[in-house]
């Protein structure tokens, strides 16, 4: 059995990537993929812990960024690179393209700290495929409005998730051959579609 796949899910809040996370991975097992289906921050038991400081403590902006690569030093290690070294495939919702697009993006930290980040947690691991959901600030915050309990990220403001969206955009087009970018302002059907589309071609 050869190493899995690793895929991950990104966008801003409200996007849309949770509503196409299960449905990507039974279509996985549907083609008779293992499937670990897991998320950042969290994904075990310690990551989740943090989770819950990071999503609703106040923190300056470098902890934030060490505690999110923590959580996640922990996840490649008991998760992911075990996952992939058996041949399963693994679909994160979300994984270090958010670091760049929330805490270098939104926040404004340092990106050559973030890489030196990067670095030292995942020197050698990418994921095969990253999806983008991308929509327009105000499409992501009606939907967000109309769902949800909003998080210490979702209560930022519109200026925050402009520049977590932009950045998310630069490193789709640093990294093209990883990338999809997916119109999420369509309707979920004409998404899964495409989303069909692009699994059956990897
Ligand atoms: P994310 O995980 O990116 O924060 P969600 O998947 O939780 O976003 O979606 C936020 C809200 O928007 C949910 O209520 C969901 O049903 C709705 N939604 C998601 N995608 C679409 C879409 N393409 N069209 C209309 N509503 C959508
Ligand atoms: P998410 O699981 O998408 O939230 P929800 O379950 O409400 O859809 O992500 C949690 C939040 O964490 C999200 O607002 C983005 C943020 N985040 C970062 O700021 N940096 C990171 O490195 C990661 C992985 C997430």
């Amino acid at each position: 059995m050869g190493r899995g796949k690793f895929i991950t899910f990104e966008g801003i809040d409200g996007a849309g990537k949770s509503t196409h996370i299960s449905f990507v991975c039974d279509l996985l097992r549907s083609i008779g993929k293992n499937v670990v289906s897991t998320r950042e921050p969290g994904g075990t038991e310690l990551g989740e812990a943090l989770r819950e400081l990071l999503l609703h403590r106040a923190m300056h902006l470098e902890t934030e960024a060490l505690l999110m690569f923590a959580a996640r030093r922990e996840h490649i290690a008991q998760v992911i690179e075990p996952a992939l070294a058996r041949g399963d495939w693994v679909v994160s919702d979300r994984f270090t393209d958010a670091s760049f697009a929330y805490q270098g993006g939104g926040r404004g930290m340092d990106l050559k700290k973030l890489d030196v980040l990067e670095q030292w947690v995942h020197p050698t691991l990418q994921p095969d495929l990253t999806l983008l959901f991308d929509v327009p600030l105000e499409v992501a915050r009606a939907r967000l409005d109309a769902s949800r309990n909003l998080d210490k990220f979702e209560q930022e403001k519109a200026g925050f998730f402009a520049a977590t969206r932009e950045q998310y955009l630069c490193r789709a087009q640093q990294y093209p051959a990883r990338f999809r970018i997916i119109d999420s302002t369509r309707s979920i059907a004409i998404i899964h579609k495409e989303l069909e589309t692009l699994i059956s071609t990897i």
